[in-house]
Order: C-alpha cells, then structure tokens, then sequence
C-alpha cells in the first residue's frame, strides 16, 4: 500500500482576532512538526492574508469555502482566482456548518469542488452524518450521496482530501471512537475505488474531524484508514501542536 503523507488542517470557523491570529501563527511558526505531516489552517477570510504573511513556509492557508463563479456580480463571494492570487493553495468545503445553516446541497459543494480543483487550489472536503442518520443506519449512504455528488463531477481526486465529520462529534467533546472513524474511512476509501479509481483509493488522504484533541488524537491516529485531522477547537489553542505530531 502506498504510504499516505499525513495531514493535519486547523478550522479556525468564525473565531479569532488580528491579535490571536498572529499569536497563534507565531507559535506554529516556532513549533517542531513532524516533517512528513503537511499542515495547512483555515481562519476567516477577511485573515487569510495576514495569515499567508506571517506563516512560515511549510504551511500552507486554506480558505473555509470558495464560490464557483470565476468573477462578477456576486456580493460577498469569493473566486478560485483570488485565492490563488493571494498564494491561499486550499479551500475547505462541505463543512456540515455550511450544509445545514447556509444550506449547502451536495450538488453546490460538488460544482465548488470542481471549480476550485480547475482553478488550481486544493479542497479539503468533508462529508459526514448527523446523529438521526446515524441512528438510523444511514451513516455510509450519506457519506457516499455526498461524495458521488462530487465524484460524478470529477475524476482526478489527487487534489482533495476528504475530511469525515460526523455532525454529532463537531463541537461536543464526543469524539467518534476509533473503530466508528474507521468503520467510516474504510467505506468511503471502498466507495472511491469503486466509484473513481483504484489509485485513488489507495491515495486520498481521508482525515477524521469532530472533537479531535491532544487527549484522542494519538489513537485515533493508530487507524488503518485515518490519514491526518481536520481540527476545529483544539487548533485555536497551543495543543494543535500536538495534534499535527499524533503520528510520532
Ligand atoms: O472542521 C473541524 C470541525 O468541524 C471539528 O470541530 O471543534 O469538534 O474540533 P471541533
């Protein structure tokens, strides 16, 4: 199996000031990662500059979504092209935050995909279920609806990394337990052999979010099929630093 390059992303969501920006980035610019992990953080537009500027190289800025239209009468959106003018190589999209409250359908998140992955940028994209669903064994055909949605769209996937956010985990402090995350990573890398590719499979990063933490982290990341974080709380705070190094 060809080894996947760990992958640790910080989603700062609506939180954080000029201030607390910076200080955050100054200790990730002072801290020793594990070399082979790639470490990309996603704070607010309006910061994805300043972040850029003050980051060290060796991590990379990631916007938390993007717009699909490449310029013109769209107030308050954001194009692939500006993106990649300010040197900002990823976007997050999908997250469930953008799916429920600004209600996202799998169809708009796939047509971003597309259009940002044309543009050049990276997407991180996340999928996942909501207790309900889960409850009612829905979990993998949720997961899969939401990935077809993009898979039908497109076949090169060397520049997405799937993120699985169980909506119940994000924000709870309940952490989906290693054989649950797996379970999960598991079918969706199934899913992408049998709906993309076989080489795809094997090399899409599939990162687990949803209360990840210092505390959880180090097993969670023993799973086969776990490839790196998306984090949320945690990478507001110095302990992100050893979230990116769970693998050493
Ligand atoms: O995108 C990351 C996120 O949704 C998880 O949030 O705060 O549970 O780590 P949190």
């Amino acid at each position: 199996a060809p080894s996947r390059q760990f992958f640790v992303g910080g989603n700062f969501k609506m939180n954080g000031t000029i201030d607390s920006i910076k200080s955050i980035i100054s200790h990730l610019n002072d801290a020793k990662f594990d070399s082979n992990t790639e470490v990309v953080i996603a704070p607010p537009a309006l910061y994805l500059l300043l972040a850029r500027e003050h980051l060290r190289q060796g991590i990379e800025v990631a916007a938390q979504n993007v717009f699909d239209k490449p310029n013109g009468a769209f107030t308050g959106e954001i194009s692939v092209a500006q993106l990649k003018d300010s040197n900002i190589t990823w976007t997050l999209l999908g997250h469930s935050e953008r799916r429920v409250i600004l209600q996202e359908s799998d169809q708009f998140v796939a047509d971003k995909t597309k259009a940002a992955l044309d543009g050049g940028v990276g997407v991180i994209l996340c999928c996942g279920e909501t207790l309900d669903q889960r409850e009612a064994n829905k979990t993998i055909d949720v997961v899969q609806a939401q990935l077809k949605a993009v898979a039908d769209k497109v076949t090169d996937w060397s520049k997405i990394v799937v993120a699985y956010e169980p909506v119940w985990a994000i924000g709870t402090g309940k952490v989906a337990s290693t054989e649950q995350a797996q379970e999960v990573h598991a079918a969706i890398r199934k899913f992408l052999k049998s709906a993309v590719s076989e080489e795809a499979a094997e090399r899409t990063r599939i990162i687990y979010g949803g209360s990840v933490s210092e505390k959880n982290c180090r097993e969670l990341a023993k799973a086969g099929d776990i490839d790196g974080f998306l984090v949320g709380g945690a990478s507001l705070k110095p302990a992100f630093v050893e979230i990116i190094n769970a693998k050493q």
